[in-house]
């Protein structure tokens, strides 16, 4: 567990640098005990595109559930040979989710919200844990903006969750500061952004937003702000 003092220090020190900077940082900081986590969403298709060319090679990940849209699929083949970056995949453990769908259907996240927090638990954070088992610290494409469970988010924070340092790079970066990024760097995005989708995750737990609607108004929509995050950043 970092100390906080030098997380603060950190926090200062960050506070008028570019994002590129910090995740060069930290790249060099915790070398081999560090990745990215991409859910290929915008903001992480920026962290990815500075990540290319600080060092190709980083370590950056997904989580794939198995319910992602097959638009993501072809976005993470089009990000691994635009971007000469190589997307490691993480999928859950097979017996488990047998299990799970055996037991409770194949769309139980409908049903009540403790089967969706199973669910994401199966399908997302136990693979995370796989993912990070070892490291010091993981990078995330996580902004203030996005919803109230957010709007504190600091560049360095201690996650305990996940008993790692957790890097937040674009931490103050507004919606359209994401999007200026893509159209100047060219950086490839998903093609159901262009049919009203923002905020994008697993296919049956997202949905296109209307106009003047919230970005994330389209994640699990049945359920209410406050209790919306899938456990990878409880807070
Ligand atoms: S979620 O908690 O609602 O699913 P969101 O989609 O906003 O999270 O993504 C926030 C950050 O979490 C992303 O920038 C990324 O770093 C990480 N993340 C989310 N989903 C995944 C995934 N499937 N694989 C890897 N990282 C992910
Ligand atoms: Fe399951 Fe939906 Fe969570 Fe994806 S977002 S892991 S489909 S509950």
């Amino acid at each position: 567990m970092m100390d906080d003092t030098k997380i603060r220090e950190w926090n200062e020190q960050f506070r008028n640098r570019d994002s590129k900077e910090i995740i060069a940082y930290f790249l060099n900081h915790f070398k081999d005990k560090i990745a990215f986590s991409t859910s290929l969403g915008p903001e992480d298709q920026v962290i990815t595109h500075m990540i290319s060319q600080i060092d190709p090679k980083a370590n950056i990940f997904t989580l794939d559930t198995g319910r992602v849209f097959p638009e993501t699929y072809d976005l993470m083949d089009r990000t691994n040979k635009k971007l000469k970056v190589n997307i490691r995949v993480y999928f859950p453990d097979a017996a488990e989710v047998e299990e799970m769908v055996e037991k409770k259907g194949i769309n139980l996240f409908y049903d009540s919200i403790e089967n969706r927090k199973e669910c994401c638990n199966i399908r997302k954070i136990k693979p995370l844990m796989r993912a990070t088992k070892g490291l010091d610290a993981w990078i995330t494409g996580l902004r203030r903006e996005q919803s109230i469970t957010r709007k504190d988010l600091q560049w360095v924070e201690q996650d305990d969750n996940n008993n790692l340092l957790k890097i937040n790079p674009l931490a103050h970066w507004t919606e359209q500061d994401v999007w200026d990024y893509i159209a100047e760097h060219k950086v490839p995005v998903n093609a159901l952004h262009k049919k009203g989708f923002a905020s994008i995750g697993c296919q049956p737990c997202t949905r296109a937003i209307a106009a003047g609607e919230d970005v994330r108004a389209g994640r699990w929509w049945w359920e209410n702000p406050e209790t919306k995050e899938c456990g990878l950043h409880k807070r």
